[in-house]
Formats: C-alpha cells, sequence, structure tokens
C-alpha cells in the first residue's frame, strides 16, 4: 500500500530510486514520482501511472541526474483520485515528501494550517505533512527541528521520507507502516521493505514505531518517540536478489507457482527430523502451554484466510481443540471470546496486514498467547506475536499470493503434528509424508500445467464461474475463485457443493462453467459426481479437478496422487494456474492487478 524509498550515498541517485521503485510497485501501482537533491535545489518529477511512465517522463526532462540524494514513492491511492496531482512526492517552497499510511487528523491539521495562511494543493492527507514541515522551518526552525515538531503531531499510520532546500540528509519517520534503513560503506537507503533494496546490501535496521532517523550518506542516527538516541540492531536478510526479478517467466505470478515446491521444502525441511519428529525451536518455551491448549483461534484476510480454513481439520485433528477461523475485518469488531488455554495464530504473508494486525494486538492486549506465520521477515505482524514461525517462501512479488498459500499450510500442518504429539499423538508417520510434498507440488505443476493452459484459452471468454468443493477441497474452491477474480476480473463464486441446491443453482446454465475440485478418496466423493450431474441436466459445463476422470466432467484436470489429508497443497495448484491463463488469454496485467495493492495496510 504505495512504497517509497530513499538514498544517500556517493552515486548518482536516480537509477536507485527507480530500481527500488521498481521492485516496491507491487504495494501500489497508480501513480509515482522522485525528488532529488539537487545543485539547483528539489528537483521532482511525478505522474499518473506506473514507474515506466515515470521513466518516460524523466527521459523527456532536463532533471539534475547527478544528484546523490533523493526520494522516490509509488502511490495506491486512499486520499484523493490517483492523478498526477495527488502524486508523491509532495512539496511545498522549502520541502519535498513521501508517505506510506494515513493521517486520521489530518483535516484538523489542515484547518490549523489555514488559519495560518497556508494553502492545499492536492486533495491528499499526505501534502498536510509537507505543508506543517514548511509552517515550522517558516517559523524559523531547522529542517530537523521542523520535521520531529511535524510528526509529533500527526495521529494515524505513518512512513514519512522528506528532503529539504536547507540540508542534504533525510529525515524518515515510522509509525505503523514499514520502513527500514539498508546499510552500506558509504551509503545510506532506505525503503517500505526490503526487497527495494537487495541488489545494494542485506543489511538492514527495522525501526520501532515512534522512530525519526536523520539519513545522511551512509551515516544515521536514529531518535526514540522521546526524541532520545537509540541503536537498533542490524540484522541480515539473506533473500537473494535472484528471487526478486523474474528470471526468464513472462510474469512473477508464474515464477511464484513454479517456485511452490521448493518455498514448502524451505520451510519444512529443518522443521522435521529424519525420525519423524517436528521441531519448532520458535516454541520451546512454550511447551507446557501448548500440552494444555483448549481452543485455537486463527485470524487472517484472503488468501491467507483460506490457508487457515485449509487447515482448520488437519489441526483439530490432531490437536484434538476446537479450532475456528476468522477473517481478520470483522473480528477486529467483534468482542470473542477466549477460552482458559487459548492459542491466537495471526497468518499473513506480508506480516503488515493491518486487519490482521490489530486482532493481533487485540489478543495479545487480552494476555492470550499469540504465535504468528509470517513471511517478511521483521515485519509488524512478526514483531507484534510473542512468537512467530517465518514461511521460508523467499519474496512472493505478484499481487495475486500462491506460494506463501503453501508456504503457510506447511506451517500450519507442522502446528497440527507438534502440538499433536505434545498432546500424546503420534504424528510422526504424517510429519513424514509432509517431507514428501514438495515433490508431489512440483509433480501437480508439470502434469497440470499444459492442460489448464488449454482450458483457459477454451473458456477465458466466460464471464462468470461457480467454484464448488466438499470438505478439504471447499477452501480451495474459495481459493480457486478469489485467484480467478483478482487477476481476471471475472466474477467467480466459491461454494460448498452440499450447498449448490440452496441456491447458487439457480445461475448454471451453459454460459457459467462451473469447476468442481474433488478427490476420489474423500468421505463425499459420490456426491460431489452427484452436482456433476445436476449441473450437467441444467446445461452447465464442468471442469473437474480430480485424481479420477468422469465421464461427466466437460474437461478434467487429472491429479497426481495425493494422500486425502494433504490435497491443499497440489489441488490449488492448477486452480492458480487455470487463473493466471485465463488472464493471460485476457491479456490483463497478472502481477498488478486492477484496484489491489500487495500489502493492505490501511483499513
Ligand atoms: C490474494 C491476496 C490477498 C492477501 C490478503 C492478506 O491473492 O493476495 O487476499 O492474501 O490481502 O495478505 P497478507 O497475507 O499479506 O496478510
Amino acid at each position: 500500500m504505495c512504497g517509497i524509498v530513499g538514498y544517500s550515498g556517493d552515486k548518482k541517485a536516480l537509477p536507485i530510486l527507480l530500481e527500488g521503485l521498481k521492485s516496491l510497485e507491487y504495494r501500489g501501482y497508480d501513480s509515482a514520482g522522485i525528488s532529488l537533491k539537487t545543485q539547483n535545489g528539489i528537483q521532482t518529477i511525478k505522474t499518473k501511472g506506473k514507474i515506466i511512465d515515470l521513466i518516460t517522463l524523466i527521459t523527456e526532462s532536463k532533471i539534475d541526474t547527478s544528484a546523490t540524494v533523493g526520494i522516490g514513492h509509488t502511490r495506491w491511492a486512499t486520499h484523493g483520485m490517483p492523478n498526477t496531482k495527488n502524486a508523491h512526492p509532495h512539496t511545498t517552497e522549502n520541502v519535498a515528501l513521501v508517505h506510506n499510511g494515513i493521517i486520521e487528523n489530518y483535516r484538523e491539521i489542515e484547518a490549523f494550517l489555514k488559519s495560518k495562511g497556508f494553502k492545499k494543493q492536492t486533495d491528499t492527507d499526505t501534502e498536510t505533512i509537507a505543508i506543517l514541515v514548511e509552517f515550522y522551518l517558516k517559523e524559523g526552525m531547522g529542517f530537523k527541528d521542523a520535521f520531529v515538531e511535524a510528526v509529533k503531531r500527526l495521529k494515524g499510520s505513518f512512513a514519512i521520507a522528506s528532503i529539504s532546500e536547507t540540508d542534504d540528509y533525510i529525515m524518515i519517520a515510522k509509525h505503523e507502516s514499514p520502513l527500514v534503513i539498508g546499510v552500506s560503506n558509504g551509503e545510506t537507503f532506505i525503503a517500505s521493505d526490503v526487497t527495494a533494496l537487495i541488489e545494494y546490501t542485506n543489511e538492514f535496521i527495522f525501526l520501532n514505531d515512534g522512530d525519526i532517523a536523520i539519513i545522511n550518506k551512509g551515516d544515521f542516527e536514529i531518535f526514540d518517540a522521546n526524541l532520545n538516541r537509540v541503536k537498533r540492531n542490524t540484522e541480515k536478510i539473506e533473500w537473494s536478489k535472484e528471487k526478486a526479478q523474474k528470471g526468464g517467466y513472462k510474469h512473477f505470478m508464474i515464477k511464484e507457482i513454479a517456485e511452490e515446491d521448493e518455498a514448502v521444502r524451505n520451510t519444512i525441511q529443518s522443521r522435521i527430523d529424519e525420525d519423524g519428529n517436528v521441531i519448532l525451536d520458535e516454541l520451546k518455551a512454550e511447551t507446557d502451554f501448548l500440552k494444555n491448549i483448549d481452543r485455537i483461534t486463527i485470524v487472517a484476510c484472503g488468501t491467507s484466510y483460506y490457508a487457515g480454513l485449509s487447515a482448520k481439520p488437519i489441526l483439530e485433528k490432531y490437536t484434538g481443540v476446537k479450532v475456528d477461523v476468522e477473517i481478520g475485518s470483522e473480528f477486529r469488531y467483534y468482542d470473542y471470546i477466549y477460552s482458559k488455554n487459548n492459542l491466537f495464530i495471526a497468518i499473513s504473508q506480508s506480516g503488515e496486514t493491518a486487519d490482521t494486525k490489530e486482532p493481533l494486538k487485540m489478543a495479545r492486549d487480552k494476555g492470550i498467547k499469540t504465535v504468528s506465520i509470517v513471511n517478511v521477515k521483521e515485519s509488524a505482524i512478526a514483531r507484534i506475536s510473542d512468537h512467530c514461525i517465518y514461511t521460508l517462501a523467499g519474496p512472493e512479488i505478484s499481487v495475486a499470493s500462491t506460494k506463501a498459500f503453501v508456504s503457510q499450510l506447511a506451517v500450519l500442518y507442522l502446528l497440527a503434528f507438534y502440538i499433536g504429539s505434545l498432546k500424546g499423538k503420534d504424528t510422526r508417520d504424517k510429519a513424514k509424508y509432509l517431507l514428501k510434498i514438495p515433490s508431489k507440488i512440483k509433480e501437480a505443476f508439470e502434469l497440470t500445467e499444459p492442460k489448464t493452459k488449454q482450458i483457459a484459452k477454451d473458456y477465458h471468454i466466460y464471464k462468470n464461474f461457480l467454484y464448488l468443493g466438499r470438505g478439504l477441497n471447499y477452501p480451495i474452491a474459495l481459493e480457486g475463485a478469489l485467484k480467478l477474480k483478482e487477476i481476471s476480473y471475472i466474477h467467480a463464486e466459491g461454494y460448498p457443493a452440499g450447498e449448490m441446491k440452496h441456491g447458487p443453482i439457480a445461475l448454471i446454465d451453459e454460459k457459467t462453467p462451473t469447476v468442481i475440485v474433488a478427490h476420489s478418496l474423500e468421505p463425499l466423493y459420490s456426491k460431489s459426481l452427484s452436482n456433476c450431474e445436476e449441473i450437467k441436466s441444467r446445461m452447465g459445463k464442468i471442469i473437474l479437478i480430480s485424481d479420477k476422470v468422469s465421464p461427466l466432467a466437460d474437461e478434467t484436470v487429472k491429479m497426481p496422487e495425493i494422500d486425502y489429508e494433504f490435497l491443499p497443497f497440489t489441488f490449488v495448484v492448477p486452480l492458480q494456474l487455470l487463473a493466471y491463463y485465463i488472464a493471460l488469454f485476457l491479456g490483463n496485467d497478472i502481477d498488478q492487478p486492477r484496484n489491489l495493492a500487495k500489502s493492505v495496510t490501511v483499513e
């Protein structure tokens, strides 16, 4: 949800800012801009559209490219239309400023500034911050103090970077929006996340909420919310820069689907020993608590929520306790009743989703033990929770989440077997089977890709799809429908197959294909076939995803053999591929679908 980047060093800032913005484009892509601190003062270029439009504009401009200090921004609009006027950086006579987040009290500040004779030019909350800094400069403060005074007055969420006409350093501030400092010899980088910087450094400082810092050519000073000078640890991040590049694939999404086997392997391999014992060092301190838990509450959004739903039956079976899976945006306004020994689990790829973060804070404030399952290191959700189990999927760049989903499933299965064994169940054979899952995912990808591509070619013209599944395949049907909606903009409904006759069957005709996901060993397989009969007799087309071919289906994507309990890992693959290829045939912007952003840091 907006990406910000900054550079201060001895190299030319512009190419670094533009490369950084390209890597951050998945966070928002409706407008973009940069400001450079040049010999002749601050120069700013911004435009509606993507980074490529910004680059074209810069190439045609006379901007001084020798500048070695600058800031940049890629936007996902919250306040004000996505147009050039509202694009960041926002500038005043002496300041340029970029921001990610939402300033909740901007109207109040705006009224104050108006009373002092200042007028806004844009419809954004961000411009208010820039003008506030300008106000304090006009009051006679230096840039650092003016910035600090302005930040003190802000309520809401923000990661801010600002440069001034008067000084050569960059001022930054963080509160509930991500911001990292990248450290290297003689140069300092800032960005919303590490993917923008892994080309330049693997050493990062993750700021705390309330931190303010001065960034100056390899040097930086950090102050906490009380303006005391503080030291924050430097962390090494091992993500390779290749992982954040397309590497010959047409889109990140297909690359990331192809990486699912590796993502799961990395996530599980060091966490299961050769005898099938699950080792979760992250939870070592909680052995006694986990033995006695009597309920698990999982909170997440979107695809991460479906990962929770998919694993619920497995968690219940092996831990023997009731599992609730809740949507973050609903849960945060709901007075949830916890049990005595409740474990709270937050799942999030980005680790920044506001609708997941808030319930996590609420649970923590009530004294509930919290564990998070997160992909992005040192993200807010990882830091707030009592314990974090990282999915080791590597950077996920495509807005549509794929490899994160199977990696989250992997951690949830590990948790089921781990807690199950603490509660006295022998889960070793199941854990050993989990070790086979990466090769099963690979097989599923290779086997189903050509067929899903052919189906996509024939079916991308349809405007509505129904997705049905039962048991473990129900959440997979939901996830398949979500993937199709997100990147193809085709309306798709996911439903439990048994519910079809209670309403959705009215949708069936020759223009609404149904994707049925069914495993031949599932207890209700014959009932899923009956659903096929009902659809057929209403002229509906059927795409069957199954390990068994059926003459009832117009198309069958034949799945490789897999133990029923583990089917979510492989059955999701052809659904991701189907969505991908349908969007490809429609000519859509697959990695950056309209209206979406990868990291949803606002409500
Ligand atoms: C779907 C998708 C979203 C995210 C959701 C949660 O492809 O990307 O539905 O799954 O916004 O995001 P995280 O997992 O980052 O909390």
